[in-house]
């Protein structure tokens, strides 16, 4: 009886090894996010979580997403119309960042004549500070490097906002001025402290 156990056991250990093997391989002819998130469907647990997280361009279906990430994380979001606009206006560019079950994070990058502008930069509450807010902005910083006709990226943000301070100033942007009263706040407006990057 024992041994009859055992033998199930040992061949239920080896059934588990060679099925892990045979993924293994069947993984290893593959390298693209495409197939991760492919392989993460069919066998689900074969593939870290962590490596699903990716970065692509914003499509139209992502728009409740990210309306919803907006409205949960700016006491004054953007509504709606300006996200649709921003998906259809000429020099406009938008990413999200999602994981294997949903959109956590997005920016938007207006390209013009000289300048390109950091129009939105936001990450869902309970992704922050795992690397992803620097992410989008390194991808916009690339598309802005570029574009030959830019040579400045600019953006303004929240006096009060520390970590998108912290962030843009990491990333070598230099303040170069302030817009006084440039933000609606509970107790009446805020300056806008403006920061730019050269990317020529
Ligand atoms: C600002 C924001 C996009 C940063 O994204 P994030 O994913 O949380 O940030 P990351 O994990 O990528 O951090 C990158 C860097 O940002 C800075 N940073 C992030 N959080 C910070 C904090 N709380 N205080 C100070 N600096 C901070 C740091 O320099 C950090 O680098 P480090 O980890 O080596 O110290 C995110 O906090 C956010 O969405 N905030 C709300 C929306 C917003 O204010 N957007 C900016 C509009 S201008």
């Amino acid at each position: 009886m024992v041994r009859f156990t055992g033998g199930i056991e040992l061949f239920e250990e080896r059934r588990k090894l060679i099925c892990h093997v045979l993924v293994e391989q069947i993984k290893s002819f593959f390298t693209y996010d495409a197939d991760r998130q492919f392989y993460a469907k069919i066998f689900p647990g074969s593939v870290d979580p962590e490596s699903l997280k990716h970065i692509r361009k914003m499509k139209t279906t992502d728009i409740d997403s990210v309306l919803a990430i907006e409205q949960s994380v700016y006491k004054y979001p953007w509504t709606r119309g300006i996200l649709v606009d921003c998906m259809v206006v000429p020099g406009y560019h938008c990413w999200v960042c999602e994981d294997e079950h949903a959109v956590f994070g997005y920016a938007v990058l207006a390209i013009g004549v000289d300048e390109a502008h950091i129009m939105n930069l936001c990450v869902s509450s309970d992704a922050q500070g795992e690397g992803w807010g620097a992410r989008l902005l390194e991808e916009m910083i690339g598309v802005a490097q570029e574009k030959p006709i830019v040579d400045t990226l600019l953006l303004e943000v929240r006096k009060t906002n520390k970590s998108a301070i912290g962030l843009y100033k990491k990333y070598g942007f230099k303040k170069i001025g302030e817009r006084k009263a440039y933000y609606p706040t509970e107790n009446g407006r805020e300056n806008a402290v403006m920061f730019a990057l050269t990317v020529s």
